[in-house]
């Protein structure tokens, strides 16, 4: 094969990897100038009837502003019939439309996708005869491989698109259930508060479920702000007391944990430990809730701290249902969500986001039927 042909084929490949359009363009023209070696080289695409530049190398920049019109010139000519021109002699060229002084020959291809013409690549040379016919299918090929990197490059963007429609769309629909839910509640209470005898048990009681509402509107919030925010992990860390952290989580967690679930704590007062306690405390909200949530049948939710080893380990342990072997991976996935009326699959990704950006750890074990522990583990060094 010949040497030029297999150059393009080998550094083609490196345009499918390409980020942007741009890319593409400038390691085209990269490729062609390695390959060819030439003077000047130019890509012009086609909008509408007229052929606008969008990557050169080697162009004063007034010959390079130059908009061309389809049919005009070699360049034009190349775009409206869609076949390469050599031309080996410019000056004798009457197709030849004056961009670069002293150019004296020029290879047109164009760059098509889909049989339809959508730009031409462009190169010329001071020495006439420089461009032979094997190079026209050399730099045919070129761009055969820049189209299909670009149609790539259009198909992974709508993948993405569609992809983090998908996302918002379903985080959306599952979060406007939960907080449906909770204004129904919300309702209700005020139906009750004005049509019923007020005794002071069903004060108590509706008063709960609407404080309960509202933590959990609030939490969804909190929830929702902080997956939005996955991309900032800048942390305001300092000085905090975990066994009062803790307490401050249980004491948030109150109005949603049912009776039949018994809460131990058995944390050691001194620990001190230095983390954003905003957010840390919000890891270990959802810790909580979901441990509540994997005992509908009620149960035991044991949460401890201890310094072993010269790290704090904290551990979270229900007495639940326990979590399959196929799924216990994909607990940390966002949107991913298992056996409940009301998930949105935030928390567990949130919980891991976290405790990572803090340089902590976070394990799970789990047994079907008897329930879930998750372990945190302080990063060595970190006091
Ligand atoms: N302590 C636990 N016991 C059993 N399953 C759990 C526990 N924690 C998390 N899971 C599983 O992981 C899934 C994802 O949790 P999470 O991201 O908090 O979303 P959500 O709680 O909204 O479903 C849950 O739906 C559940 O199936
Ligand atoms: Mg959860």
């Amino acid at each position: 094969m010949d040497e030029k042909l297999k150059m393009v084929n080998f550094l083609g490949q490196y345009l499918a990897a390409s980020r942007s359009e741009g890319q593409i363009f400038d390691m085209a023209l990269m490729i062609s100038q390695n390959v060819m070696g030439f003077d000047h080289a130019i890509i012009r695409m086609l909008e509408k009837d007229l052929l606008i530049t969008r990557s050169h190398i080697g162009f004063p920049r007034d010959a390079a502003d130059i908009v061309i019109k389809l049919g005009e010139g070699i360049t034009g000519e190349v775009a409206k019939t869609g076949q390469a021109i050599v031309s080996e002699d410019t000056q004798k060229d009457p197709r030849f439309l004056k961009g670069v002084d002293g150019c004296r020959s020029e290879l047109c291809v164009p760059l098509t996708y889909n049989k339809a013409t959508i730009g031409v690549i462009n190169l010329e040379s001071e020495k006439p005869g420089f461009f032979t016919k094997q190079d026209k299918s050399v730099m045919e090929t070129l761009a055969s491989q820049m189209a299909a990197a670009m149609e790539t490059k259009r198909l992974r963007d709508e993948l993405m698109r569609a992809e983090k429609l998908s996302v918002v769309g379903q985080m959306a629909s599952s979060i406007l259930h939960d907080i449906r839910n909770d204004i129904h509640t919300l309702n209700i209470s005020a139906d009750l508060l004005k049509s019923r005898e007020l005794n002071p048990r069903l004060v108590k009681k509706v008063s709960e479920m609407v404080k309960g509402s509202g933590e959990n509107i609030y939490g969804l919030i909190e929830d929702i702000f902080e997956f939005v925010k996955t991309g900032e992990s800048r942390l305001y860390k300092k000085g905090v007391n975990l066994s009062g952290l803790l307490r401050s989580v249980l004491e948030e967690t109150k109005s949603g944990t049912p009776d039949n679930v018994r809460v131990n704590l058995s944390s050691d007062e001194s620990i001190e430990i230095e983390v954003d306690r905003r957010r840390f405390k919000r890891a270990l909200l959802n810790l909580v809730s979901n441990g509540v949530e994997a005992m509908p049948e009620g149960g035991e939710l044991t949460i401890s701290a201890s310094v072993k080893g010269g790290r704090v380990v904290i551990e979270i342990g229900d007495t639940g249902v326990g979590i399959e072997n196929w799924h216990i991976e994909k607990i940390w996935e966002p949107l991913f969500t298992h056996g409940k009326k009301r998930g949105t699959g935030l928390g567990m990704a949130i919980v891991k986001k976290i405790v990572e950006d803090h340089g902590w750890k976070i394990g799970v074990e789990s047994h079907i039927g008897k329930g879930t522990t998750f372990t945190i583990t302080q990063a060595r060094g970190t006091p």
